[in-house]
């Protein structure tokens, strides 16, 4: 609600021209410094998992990983982690996907999903979506069910709802924020 949308709003700092000059770069760190902020953030998180009914959380590397983790524990589900190419030690499903410049690969352990799982996919922000859509394809290709998405932050401008959209047939896209 909206009470939750401010606090955690009020914890995400704008840092201009980073990476790179013209970009307003979303500062999540002052959150993860606030145990209430980030509480809250979590159970937010852990309410989406019962109310879709996952199995299993995937984090993104690796801002995702930070996020998802802690809601792994309190829904008392699996996390598993999609990382960038060449960090996974086992047997690997590996997607690229396109940037604004080049392109990006990520990872998914083969056998971290059992067939039939539904898997709620946790990331810090949805930008151009590329990301999180690259991660609905490893899941499905596992053989596992896309139960959703789940960010914190959504640049609404960079339209990665509309790319995403093909990806979740029907699945929800759940964003805290909305900017
Ligand atoms: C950022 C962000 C999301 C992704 C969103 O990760 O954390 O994962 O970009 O962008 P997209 O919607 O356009 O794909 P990034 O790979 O920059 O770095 P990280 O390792 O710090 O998470
Ligand atoms: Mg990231």
């Amino acid at each position: 609600p909206a009470a939750l949308r401010e606090l955690l709003l009020s914890r995400i700092t704008d840092v201009p021209d980073h990476p790179q000059p013209g970009v307003v770069f979303k500062d999540i760190t002052p959150l993860l410094a606030d145990p209430v902020a980030f509480g809250a953030l979590t159970d937010a998180f852990v309410d989406l998992c019962a109310r879709h009914r996952v199995d299993k959380v995937v984090g993104l590397e690796a801002r995702g990983f930070i996020l998802a983790a802690p809601v792994a524990v309190r829904a008392a589900v699996g996390f598993v982690p999609v990382r960038k190419a060449g960090k996974l030690p086992g047997e690997t499903l590996g997607q690229t996907y396109e940037l604004e410049y080049g392109s990006a690969e990520i990872e998914l352990h083969v056998d971290a999903l059992a067939p039939g799982d539904r898997v709620l996919v946790i990331d810090d922000v949805l930008a151009t979506g590329g990301t999180a859509e690259a991660s609905l394809q490893l899941i499905r290709r596992a053989g596992a069910e896309v139960a959703g998405v789940a960010v914190l932050l959504e640049l609404g401008f960079l339209a990665g709802r509309q790319r995403l959209e093909p990806g979740l047939k029907g699945a929800p896209l759940e964003a805290l924020i909305t900017l």
